[in-house]
């Protein structure tokens, strides 16, 4: 079997990049859409933006580990500006719109790295893909149940953000900072 050329290793880092830009400004678009949610007292659509926006930070530094051993640079560039101050109908319309152009984006990109022959880099387009098309259909459902229920749908999603264990930073899996703390 030919071992891929130095064009083929180029194209595959290009892709890597092209997905960690789009991944880069999903972090912001979702960690905003979160803030503004949990202002506007929609808890649970908030909780669960935040905990996307995690999954999101977690595809961005897989590309950048595969970019590095490919020998390439991470970008850091975000594709696209953030959106702010969006109706809730038009937030989950903008991200049913970033998370289709992903999937299909991402399986353009998984062709790539298969023709250069590398499986690894395709192993972690195929893992995104899968993972995009979960964020997908989660997108669909709120719109739909919007669509379909209105208001009553909506006031459900209001109040505090659904129980279980909040996402833990560095500084909490450390034990904490109680220095650190903003004082009441
Ligand atoms: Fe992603
Ligand atoms: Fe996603």
């Amino acid at each position: 079997m030919a071992t891929s050329s130095k064009g083929d290793k180029q194209a595959v880092i290009d892709v890597l990049n092209k997905a960690r830009a789009a991944e880069l400004a999903a972090i912001l678009q979702y960690m905003s859409q979160h803030y503004e949610l949990a202002d506007n007292d929609y808890g649970q659509f908030a909780q669960q933006l935040k905990l996307i926006a995690i999954d999101e930070m977690r595809h961005a530094e897989m590309l950048a580990e595969r970019i590095l051993i490919l020998g390439g640079t991470p970008t850091s560039k975000p594709d696209m500006e953030t959106k702010k101050k969006q109706p809730v109908l038009e937030i989950f319309k903008l991200d049913e719109k970033l998370e289709d152009g992903a999937v299909r984006d991402y399986n353009e990109f998984l062709q790539v790295c298969r023709e250069a022959r590398d499986y690894v880099s395709a192993k972690v387009f195929e893992l995104l893909i899968v993972e995009e098309q979960i964020h997908l259909e989660h997108f669909q459902d709120i719109i739909r149940h919007i669509e379909e229920l209105g208001d009553a749908y909506l006031a459900t999603q209001v109040g505090g953000a659904a129980e279980g264990p909040p996402a833990r930073g560095f500084v909490a899996s450390q034990g904490g900072a109680a220095d650190a703390q903003p004082q009441a």
